[in-house]
């Protein structure tokens, strides 16, 4: 039996022939506990939705023609949570990243996490850099699942790794720059997330690539991430499109 049954979706209409797509979208995966209370559900049940839903908006995502897609899944400070919510959400990456061996095969998606993997357990991390070798080959849009993610923790770490470069002579100091900064961090050779979505309507960034997102556009949406559609990640990509974009020029 398949674990995530596909939600049935309408099709959404067409966009703008001239609409300006991202070429990184980021999404914070907000409300499942929400969407799980008003249920009267536990709310591990909210997590087995949202996974679908981060599923489906994947797929859609890459037929969209998005070139990267960075998803939320856990953050370093997600450990807190109730001991019963951590191990519902452990074993549903577990389903999950074993059915990802094949699952986006056909979309060509290439599988990738960005986070500290070694707060997992082996089998967990056996799972996740089997996921990333069999996939790397494919030349669609690129998946970073942030797990065990935090953007803090990954410059803490790459300040660790750029002083032990200067020590050992690989890296002169002199020569350290923005780029330096943004090749020591897990996105490394990626563009910039030009989109962060974030559903629930909770305007925060909860340590969310805050490095690379200086300048990204941020669209807040009304709607927790169970209840996601195709037609609100449209709605995103049309909301981005008229942005005007400065980067601090006029
Ligand atoms: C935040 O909602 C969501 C999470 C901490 C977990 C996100 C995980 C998934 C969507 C599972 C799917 C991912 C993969 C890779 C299979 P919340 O619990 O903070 O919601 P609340 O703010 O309403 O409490």
């Amino acid at each position: 039996m398949a674990l995530f049954k596909r939600k049935q979706d309408p099709t959404p209409s067409a966009l703008p022939e001239d609409i300006v797509l991202p070429q990184h979208v980021g999404i914070i995966m907000d409300g499942n506990g929400r969407w799980a209370k008003k249920r009267g559900l536990p709310r591990k049940a909210g997590h087995r939705e949202g996974a679908q839903t981060f599923r489906k908006i994947t797929r859609y995502a890459s037929q969209r023609g998005i070139r990267y897609l960075t998803v939320y899944a856990f953050s370093t400070e997600n450990w807190k949570r109730p001991e019963d919510e951590v191990g519902a959400l452990m074993g549903l990456f577990k389903s999950y990243l074993e059915e990802a061996l094949t699952d986006f095969k056909d979309d060509d998606i290439v599988v990738r996490f960005i986070g500290d993997k070694s707060g997992f357990s082996p089998e967990l991390q056996a799972l996740m850099t089997e996921n990333e070798e069999s996939s790397a080959a494919r030349g669609g849009m690129v998946l970073n699942i942030a797990m065990n993610y935090g953007s803090r923790d990954e410059m803490v770490r790459a300040v660790k790794n750029i002083c032990a470069d200067v020590q050992s002579g690989r890296l002169d100091k002199e020569q350290i720059d923005e780029r330096t900064v943004s090749d020591y961090l897990y996105t490394a050779g990626q563009p910039d997330p030009d989109l962060i979505i974030r559903p629930s309507g909770e305007y925060r960034i909860s340590n969310f690539m805050l490095w690379q997102s200086a300048y990204t556009e941020f669209v807040i949406m009304n709607k927790l991430w169970p209840d996601f559609q195709k037609e609100d990640f449209d709605e995103a990509l049309r909301i981005y499109s008229q942005r005007n974009r400065r980067y601090g020029g006029v």
